[in-house]
């Protein structure tokens, strides 16, 4: 039903509720989401765990509700991502129901347009029809991966999951360019729980009112487009989010490790472009072996590095402790290694060459809108699709596919860096920051798509 002006006039001032999946990739883009809401006239509850809870005081204009969700202690730590999410789907139904029913009940507030949860928070869609609230999804991953997630049952049937070894090397057929070994899986001690947590996610994300995307119609308009058409649902493809703001208003609040501002006096003192910045997000990890062929081939490339490496990142060490004595001191100043960066900053650096990257979606994005061009190397889950995209589909990168190899390191480097032959993906790189730019102006397509995503929310019953 369309509503008229009268109509949505008497709707402002509406609340809406929005509900962050507690890892680092999730709370960024829902925290920027709810600040471009904010922007819209709209005001924020932001309900979250008291694992990874944010930190409220960075945002006075939010209110926020916390639920006792009584994670295990064993599974506070995320080691085994899928049982920690199944297990939060399987935990904070009742806590969460209670919060929201809470919430609807407080009449000194404004009414309740909607939900905003994370896909992957499923269990939510129950309660919002439960307590007849309309839900709205947000998905922080790619349209492209999460049309694969949408094809597991499909997958499945035609054998290519669970994957088999010996099967890496073959097409999809249905999923041109992607080979088995680029199939969105995680090692998890339960494969069944992995695909109950993706049908689940792709379930209810299709029982919602809508789903909310941080991509961009020139980057992802046929993987949108088939989506639009599989799942029946409306889609709002609304990013790039972190650049509706000022470069270091956004994710620094919604950061859970401190920001490391050396980086940018160190990355003052570089040629421009000449910096490979290295990092392999919040979750991924590495073994000691492919730490040591990290560090000598970055010191192998001559270029100069910026290295992330979170504490945790390397199994069985602290932090930096397997690298050989002195090793940055005898690359006199080349290298500068901290334990986490304000990453969209450094990116933006004019000394920044080339990002090298686990391709969780956020860093895609983020390395996009500032035209840096990737060396690929996805862990698990959605980051191996990102990571096909990147090198065959857009060509803005190349994916190390031979693991992990000096030699085969300190070539790729160059050849993205510095060679002849790197330069079609430097400029295509380019070409699609200028895209990224434009969709956020005013006739632009994201900024189109937030405008109808506002009239949505606005026109939704309760
Ligand atoms: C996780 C999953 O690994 C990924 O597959 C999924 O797409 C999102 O959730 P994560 O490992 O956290 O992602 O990586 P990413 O999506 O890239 O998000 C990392 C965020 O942390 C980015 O916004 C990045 O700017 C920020 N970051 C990263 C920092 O602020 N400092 C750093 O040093 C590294």
């Amino acid at each position: 039903r369309q509503i008229n002006s009268v109509e949505m006039e008497q709707r402002k001032g509406r609340r809406l509720v929005l509900f962050p999946l507690p890892l680092q990739g999730h709370i960024n883009p829902m925290f920027d989401l709810a600040n471009i809401l904010h922007s819209r006239g709209f005001s924020i509850t932001i309900i979250h765990t008291t694992f990874n809870s944010p930190n409220p005081s960075n945002y006075p204009h939010f209110t926020f509700r916390i639920i006792s969700e009584d994670l295990p202690e064993n599974n506070r730590c995320t080691k085994d991502l899928i049982a920690f999410v199944s297990m939060l789907n399987a935990i904070c139904g009742s806590p969460f129901r209670d919060c929201l029913a809470d919430l609807l009940s407080d009449t000194s507030e404004e009414p309740i347009a909607c939900l905003i949860s994370d896909a992957i928070l499923y269990f939510t869609q129950d309660v919002a029809n439960e307590l007849k609230v309309p839900r709205m999804v947000l998905r922080t991953g790619a349209a492209s991966s999460f049309c694969v997630f949408s094809s597991f049952p499909l997958l499945r049937e035609k054998g290519y999951l669970p994957i088999q070894d010996s099967q890496l090397e073959e097409p999809i057929v249905d999923l041109p360019p992607l080979r088995v070994k680029d199939l969105p899986v995680i090692h998890t001690n339960d494969p069944e729980d992995l695909y109950n947590v993706v049908v689940g996610m792709v379930e209810q994300s299709i029982a919602s009112n809508g789903m909310i995307w941080n991509t961009f119609e020139e980057l992802e308009g046929t993987s949108l487009a088939t989506l639009h058409q599989k799942l029946g649902v409306p889609l709002f493809p609304i990013g790039p989010f972190h650049k509706c703001f000022a470069v270091t208003s956004s994710t620094t609040s919604s950061s859970l490790l401190t920001h490391d501002q050396s980086c940018i006096s160190w990355l003052d003192k570089q040629d421009p472009k000449s910096v490979i910045y290295v990092s392999f997000g919040s979750l991924a990890s590495i073994s000691e072996t492919q730490f040591l062929e990290i560090a000598w081939g970055l010191a192998n490339s001559n270029q100069p590095f910026l290295w992330v490496v979170r504490p945790g990142l390397v199994h069985g060490s602290n932090w930096v402790e397997p690298l050989p004595n002195g090793f940055l001191e005898t690359l006199g100043g080349k290298g500068h290694i901290v334990k986490w960066a304000p990453q969209q900053q450094v990116l933006a650096h004019p000394s920044v060459g080339a990002f090298w990257t686990h391709n969780g979606w956020n860093s895609t994005l983020e390395s996009i809108c500032e035209g840096v061009p990737m060396v690929c190397m996805p862990c698990f889950t959605d980051q191996k699709v990102n990571a096909r995209y990147v090198s065959e589909v857009w060509g803005i990168g190349l994916q190390l596919e031979k693991g992990l190899e000096r030699g085969e390191i300190q070539r790729t480097i160059k050849r993205l860096m510095v060679d002849k032959d790197g330069e079609y993906i430097r400029e295509r790189m380019l070409n699609l920051k200028e895209k990224s730019n434009l969709c956020l102006s005013e006739s632009g397509s994201s900024k189109q798509a937030l405008d109808s995503l506002v009239h949505h929310i606005l026109s939704l019953e309760s």
